[in-house]
């Protein structure tokens, strides 16, 4: 049987992404982040959008040279067709279906929450990845979306808890900005938060049932907390174990939710997907957690966690195995469900 080569492009947020998989092993992954919304403190869809539009043709012909192929190569192309942002979809679908239909190859539409679970089947020639095997529970954890998924095949996904309001992601970078971090304050939380003490400060308690999500009222605390001080340098005298205790209590939260569905589901298989996964303190809760509950944890390597269009090539590449091929009329949507 030949190989099956396939071009992954992903463009749901603010990160315009090409790969090329042969047979699940990655040729190339190329992402080009946006910086240009820094400035404002979040991703501003609109110039996101134009952003993608400006270099959506160098990073897939980039993702092309680098994978040492070419494009007559390709067997299939794969895009992201939701969830996110409609005009940064819209131009990673329509490049996607322009290219498959001038190629005259297949088009398959992924969804993006699926492409961070399969992210797990990546294979990489220079570094051995290990797979979790089906039945598992898989966190999500990024600045657009907060999961617990119960994945019992390819096919079978089910979304078991998810964020009422924001993402986790969301939450450390809307903390960062009370703090006057610039975007995305995340890693910077975590890079402060390592020199802090995480149980200097308290952020109120968690309060949503079952295995939702909920940030709003820790963030709430944290804004009302720092009202509070009458010093104008407290955040500054502060800020390592501000860090520190607002990073330990947003994990906190997903680590019992997460402990809860591995319990109510009885399962012992917890991988972890999205880019708030690169966060150190969660890294090493889960760790912990292995050994306590018996667990097996997997964490991937980040450049596999963030967006990236690997994960959808390979989320395609099992479709292909499927006979899931999609068609020229799978259009974009913000809010497509797993
Ligand atoms: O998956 P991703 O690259 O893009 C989205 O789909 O959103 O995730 C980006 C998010 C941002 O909110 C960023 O602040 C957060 O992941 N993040 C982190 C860390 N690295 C990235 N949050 C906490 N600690 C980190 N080390
Ligand atoms: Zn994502």
């Amino acid at each position: 049987m030949s190989k099956k080569i396939i071009l992954g492009i992903e463009s749901s947020c603010d990160d315009t992404s090409a790969a090329v998989i042969s047979d699940g092993y990655i040729l190339s992954n190329i992402v080009s982040n946006q910086k240009v919304h820094q400035q404002f403190g979040g991703v501003v869809p609109e110039l996101a959008s134009r952003a993608h539009q400006q270099n959506i043709i160098p990073v897939v012909d980039t993702a092309i040279k680098n994978a040492g192929i070419n494009k007559e190569d390709l067997s299939a192309i794969c895009f992201t067709q939701g969830p996110g942002l409609l005009g940064s979809l819209l131009v990673g679908s329509s490049f996607a279906k322009s290219f498959a239909l001038g190629m005259n190859i297949p088009l398959i539409a992924v969804n993006h929450m699926q492409g961070h679970i399969m992210a797990h089947f990546i294979k990489e020639k220079r570094n051995e990845i290990k797979s979790p095997k089906f039945p598992f529970l898989c966190l999500t954890v990024s600045g657009g979306h907060t999961q617990i998924v119960l994945v019992k095949s390819v096919e079978d996904m089910t979304v078991i808890g998810e964020t009422l309001d924001d993402a986790a992601g969301e939450a450390f970078d809307k903390s960062a900005k009370i703090l006057g971090l610039p975007y995305p304050g995340g890693p910077l939380i975590d890079k402060f938060g390592k020199h802090g003490n995480k149980h200097k400060f308290i952020f109120g308690k968690h309060k949503v049932g079952e295995l939702n999500f909920s940030y709003s009222g820790i963030k709430t605390a944290f804004t009302n907390f720092l009202k509070k001080q009458k010093d104008s340098t407290f955040i500054t005298k502060n800020l390592n174990d501000l860090c520190a205790s607002l990073q330990y209590s947003l994990v906190q939260i997903i680590l019992n939710k997460i402990q809860k569905a591995a319990k109510d589901y009885n399962i012992k298989q917890v991988v972890i997907g999205g880019g708030v996964a690169a966060n150190s303190e969660i890294r090493i809760q889960l760790k912990n957690k292995a050994k306590s509950e018996g667990w097996e944890v997997f964490l991937p390597p980040q450049h596999l966690t963030t967006d990236n269009a690997a994960m959808i090539g390979i989320a395609g590449y099992f479709k292909i195995q499927k006979n899931n091929y999609g068609s020229i009329s799978d259009s974009a949507m913000s809010r497509l469900k797993i």
